[in-house]
C-alpha cells in the first residue's frame, strides 16, 4: 500500500487535477493494480477528489482523510466525523499523525478512541505512531512503540485489528529529508509486530499491513520496500506531486510479493 497525505496542501481544484494525474499514471502502468493507493487531501479537498475518483472508475485509488473525531455528531466546533467522511467517498482515515499528536495535543487515549470510532463509522484506520529524536536518542524507540500500540489495539479482537493498517513514523523524519535507513525501519516494524500479538494475540503481528512513512521519495523508496517487514509507505511531501508519488507506487508495485 502506498497512501498519500496531502496535509495542509492544495485547494478543492487544485486536488481534484492532482487525483486526476495520479489516476492517469495509474491507469498507464499495467503493475499498478499490484499497490493499493489511497489519497489523504484536507477536509475541504475530500468531496472534489471522491468525485474526482468516483468519474475515473476502477481506478483502484481510494480517497481517506487525515483526521476524525471519535463521536458521530454533536457540538464539536471545527471537528469532522466518520459518518461524514464516508459520505463523500471516503474509505480510509489517518489516526494519532505525529502532527495531531504533537502539534495539536492529541494523546494515545483520543487515538484509541479515533481509532475504535473509525472501525465504528466502517472506515479503515491507518493509525500512526513513532518516537521523537530524543526518545531514540535515549533508546526509548521501542518503549514508545509498544506504549502507543498497547493504548491503541488493547481489547480489540485479532479480526478486527487485522482491518487496521498501521504507519511506523519516526518524528524526525518526517519532512525532514532524513529517512530512516532500512534496518531502521525494519527493527521498528518488528517491535511493532511483536506488540501486536502480544496485545491482541499470536499472528496479529504477521498479518498486519505496516507503513513506513518520513521523507519517502521516488529515490528511497524501492531500498525500504525490499525490506519483508516494510509492507508499504505514508508519503508526505513526495505526494504533492503526481510524477514523484507515482514512482513510488511503481517502486511497490515492482515487488511481487503476494
Ligand atoms: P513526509 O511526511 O513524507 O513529508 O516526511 C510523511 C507524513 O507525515 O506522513
Amino acid at each position: 500500500m502506498v497512501a498519500g497525505n496531502w496535509k495542509m496542501h492544495r485547494t478543492a481544484s487544485e486536488g481534484a487535477a492532482l487525483a486526476r494525474e495520479c489516476v492517469a499514471l495509474a491507469a498507464a502502468d499495467p503493475l499498478a493494480k499490484r499497490c493499493e493507493v489511497v489519497i489523504c487531501p484536507p477536509f475541504t479537498g475530500l468531496a472534489a477528489v471522491g468525485e474526482a475518483l468516483a468519474a475515473l472508475k476502477g481506478s483502484g485509488v481510494h480517497l481517506g482523510a487525515q483526521n476524525m473525531h471519535a463521536e458521530v455528531q454533536g457540538a464539536f466546533t471545527g471537528e469532522v466525523s466518520g459518518p461524514m467522511l464516508s459520505a463523500v467517498g471516503c474509505e480510509f482515515v489517518i489516526v494519532g499523525h505525529s502532527e495531531r499528536r504533537h502539534v495539536m495535543g492529541e494523546t494515545d487515549a483520543m487515538v484509541a478512541a479515533k481509532l475504535r470510532a473509525a472501525l465504528r463509522d466502517g472506515l479503515t484506520p491507518i493509525v500512526c505512531i513513532g518516537e521523537t529524536l530524543a526518545e531514540r536518542e535515549q533508546d526509548k524507540t521501542a518503549e514508545v512503540l509498544v506504549r502507543q500500540l498497547s493504548a491503541a489495539y488493547s481489547g480489540l479482537d485479532a479480526a478486527t485489528a487485522a482491518a487496521t493498517v498501521v504507519a511506523y513514523e519516526p518524528v524526525w523524519a518526517i519532512g525532514t529529508g532524513k529517512v530512516a535507513s532500512p534496518e531502521q525501519a525494519r527493527d521498528a516494524h518488528r517491535v511493532a509486530r511483536a506488540t501486536l500479538d502480544q496485545v491482541v494475540g499470536p499472528s496479529t503481528g504477521s498479518a498486519a499491513c505496516i507503513l513506513y512513512g518520513g521523507s519517502v521519495n521516488a529515490g528511497n523508496a524501492a531500498t525500504l520496500f525490499a525490506e519483508d517487514d516494510i509492507d508499504g509507505a505514508l508519503v508526505g511531501g513526495a505526494s504533492l506531486e503526481a510524477a514523484s508519488f507515482w514512482k513510488i507506487i511503481a517502486a511497490a508495485s515492482a515487488l511481487n510479493r503476494p
